[in-house]
């Protein structure tokens, strides 16, 4: 029987992550990065599956999943957030019927805003993506710091955070920020995101006034956002102490290249640059000076 690709089921999920992080591990250790990938429950594929069915599909050749694609919109934003074929079945078009599959969720959907973060050392990707009009815009510095190392040179912070809560900040405020910001609502977002028991959110106070909001879980920063960009450097700092002050051995975040403040906070504060990635989009959109994604696949 020939390869078909198919809607995704929730069942399928599971297995879709084993080759995701296949894939990765097989394309970073090739890079000479090592393997950067591992497994995690599929609980925000799931989420968007239950949201909007149409972005995620699977390529299925005789029931072994081989292939999947994943996207997510948010009111003009269509975001592919994976696109992954197994190692020993790539160059044999299977991506090519994927990202087919979900351009016709971003057309079902009327976005008009294309975008993905994908490797800057995946020149197969890449080619792909730029044959379907998404240009490569920017790069994206996964950074990270030991978590003593970190707490060592630790100025005071400018900023403060409060738990995120109904009474701190209503979704429609975190909404505001992320117009701003990226120009369309994640409210659905952060309603998932406060629902994942392992994330914590904040927001982020300059004296009496809510600036911005970010999220940590197990020492990992984002996504964090602030209403204009010279509150970027001083919020991420802040962010970067709370974190120290956890048990995760590491500290870590995604900073955009267009964030000159972010990527000055991250090199002050001794942080390294693990993984170069790269937003692509049809076309400029967002102020990326002034958010930082959580993950390629959350953004
Ligand atoms: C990227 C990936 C999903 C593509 O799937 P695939 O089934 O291998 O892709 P296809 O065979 O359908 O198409 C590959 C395209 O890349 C293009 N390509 C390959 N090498 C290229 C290069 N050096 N320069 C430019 N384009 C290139 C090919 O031209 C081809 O398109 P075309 O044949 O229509 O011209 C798959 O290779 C993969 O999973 N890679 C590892 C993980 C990854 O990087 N995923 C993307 C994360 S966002």
């Amino acid at each position: 029987m020939p390869v078909v690709c198919r809607p995704a089921r929730v069942d399928d999920l599971k297995q879709a992550d084993e080759i995701v992080v296949a894939s990765i591990n097989e394309l970073t250790e090739r890079r000479g990065f090592g393997k950067m990938a591992s497994s995690h429950p599929p609980n925000f594929q799931a989420f968007s599956l239950r949201d909007d069915a149409e972005g995620l599909w699977v390529a299925d050749d005789n029931g072994e999943i081989i292939g999947f694609a994943w996207s997510w919109v948010c009111d003009k934003l269509w975001f592919l957030a994976q696109l992954f074929v197994s190692a020993n079945r790539q160059s044999d078009g299977i991506g090519n019927r994927l990202i087919a599959k979900t351009f016709v969720h971003a057309q079902m959907r009327g976005a008009s805003i294309k975008a993905l973060i994908t490797f800057t050392f995946n020149n197969v990707s890449q080619g792909l993506y730029i044959r379907h009009g998404l240009f490569p815009r920017f790069p994206i510095y996964m950074v990270s710091v030991p978590r003593d190392r970190l707490a060592s040179r630790l100025p005071e912070p400018q900023l403060h955070l409060e738990p995120l809560t109904g009474k701190t900040a209503g979704f429609d405020e975190l909404a505001l920020i992320d117009l701003s910001a990226l120009t369309v609502s994640r409210e659905k977002h952060h309603r998932y995101l406060q629902g994942d028991g392992a994330t914590r959110g904040f927001t982020i106070h300059n004296g009496g006034e809510c600036v911005g909001y970010v999220y940590v879980s197990d020492g990992h920063i984002g996504p964090l956002a602030v209403r204009r960009p010279d509150l970027v450097g001083p919020a991420f700092a802040t962010a970067l102490s709370f974190a120290a002050r956890s048990n995760s051995p590491t500290v870590s975040a995604f900073v955009p290249g267009a964030s000159e403040p972010a990527l000055k906070t991250a090199a002050e504060h001794g942080m390294r640059i693990t993984l170069p990635m790269l937003l692509m989009s049809n076309r400029q959109f967002g102020d990326w000076v002034s958010y930082l994604p959580r993950n390629p696949g959350f953004m």
